[in-house]
């Protein structure tokens, strides 16, 4: 146990200490005795040899004020306050950080900006629609198996007195656009560009129940595959670099015939397969990539929308907007759900 000191030999040493103090009047005078680490914060702590608590205090509280009477006697300050910097008011302000507009709307802009220069309109169609709109037209009669391929939400309104049970359909696909557009239209040349949230019972990594999708249509007379592909080829170019190519593999979609599913040439490799030392791209494995389907409108939609077949022929093409940002070879998506899930850190790359 430490050494206990007498109340006396206590006072004794706080006198000595007033008396020092009193005498010097070197610089640091301030700091020395009522400094953080100053003789006055060194004494104090002897308090802890001391049996009469109450009555060291008393005396440490004297010598503190008598310090602190010198200190106005020598005229020195005893707060050490930081020295304040000069304000230099011709500095720019701070900086506030400022948002930017959804990764998905800029690619609604540039998908809109590069098909407007083709002479294609944007218009927005129905995300909440009547099965017809949806299936029926597109010819897929109520039942048709090919309704299956997409995984759809349906919204049921109960109906009211007098009104029957309506059962709405939550878009799977852009498609439904081309039902609308020909309606409204009535008569070709019909060039859209319809640009909407889809709905599909499905989410992991490259899923998400919500998703944007546009879709492309042009009916006019004589319009054939070669018009098909000069727009694809120039919507790869114009958004993924002047190099870049698209090829179209034949499919089957009930809505279009001829179909196709759209490949764009993979940018890593430039569509070769290969990286420059002759290994697999890791990227593609194959030079491309598939993004989306097309095809010649199928007559049978042409006359469920009020066109002549016989007279008019058009092409269509449709594909997803967050799956397009993961074929950029500067944009990272692990988790595409990264889009809706508020992850500022991933927002802030686009
Ligand atoms: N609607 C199709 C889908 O969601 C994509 C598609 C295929 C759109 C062929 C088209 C088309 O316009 O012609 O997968």
């Amino acid at each position: 146990m430490s050494q206990t000191i007498s109340l006396t030999e206590f006072a004794n040493r706080l006198q000595q200490l007033a008396a020092q103090a009193q005498a010097d009047n070197s610089a640091d005078w301030s700091t020395k005795y009522l400094g953080k680490k100053g003789l006055f914060k060194q004494i104090s702590a002897d308090i802890r040899a001391v049996n009469d608590k109450k009555a060291a205090g008393q005396a440490l509280n004297d010598l503190k004020s008598r310090l602190e009477a010198i200190a106005a006697q020598k005229n020195v300050a005893t707060v050490t306050a930081p020295p304040t910097p000069a304000l230099d008011f011709t500095l720019p302000a701070a900086d506030t950080p400022v948002g930017h507009l959804h990764p998905v709307s800029q690619m609604i802009e540039q998908i809109t900006d590069i098909f407007g220069r083709l002479g294609f309109i944007r218009v927005r169609h129905p995300e909440l629609d009547d099965d017809e709109n949806v299936f029926g037209r597109l010819n897929m009669a109520p039942g048709h198996p090919a309704r299956d391929e997409w995984e759809t939400f349906f919204v049921h309104h109960p109906g009211t007195p007098g009104h029957q049970h309506i059962r709405w359909v939550m878009t799977p696909h852009t498609s439904n656009g081309q039902v609308h557009e020909m309606l409204r239209l009535g008569k070709p040349p019909i060039r859209m560009i319809n640009i909407a949230r889809t709905y599909r019972r499905q989410q992991d990594v490259t899923h998400t129940q919500m998703f944007h999708q546009f879709e492309g249509l042009m009916v006019d007379k004589d319009v054939n595959i070669t018009h098909l592909k000069g727009v694809l080829d120039y919507f790869a170019r114009e958004f993924y670099g002047p190099d870049s190519r698209s090829r179209i593999r034949p499919f089957h979609f009930q809505f279009t015939e001829p179909s196709f599913e759209i490949d764009f040439s993979c940018h890593f490799c430039h569509g070769t397969g290969q990286t420059d030392n002759g290994d697999k791209c890791k990227f593609c494995k194959s030079g491309w990539h598939e993004v989306g389907g097309a095809g010649m409108v199928h007559p049978h939609v042409l006359q469920a929308c009020g066109l002549d077949p016989t007279q008019y022929t058009g092409f269509a093409f449709g594909w997803g907007i967050e799956r397009t940002y993961t074929l950029q070879d500067n944009i990272d998506v692990p988790d595409i759900r990264n889009f809706y899930n508020g992850n500022l850190e991933f927002l802030q790359q686009f």
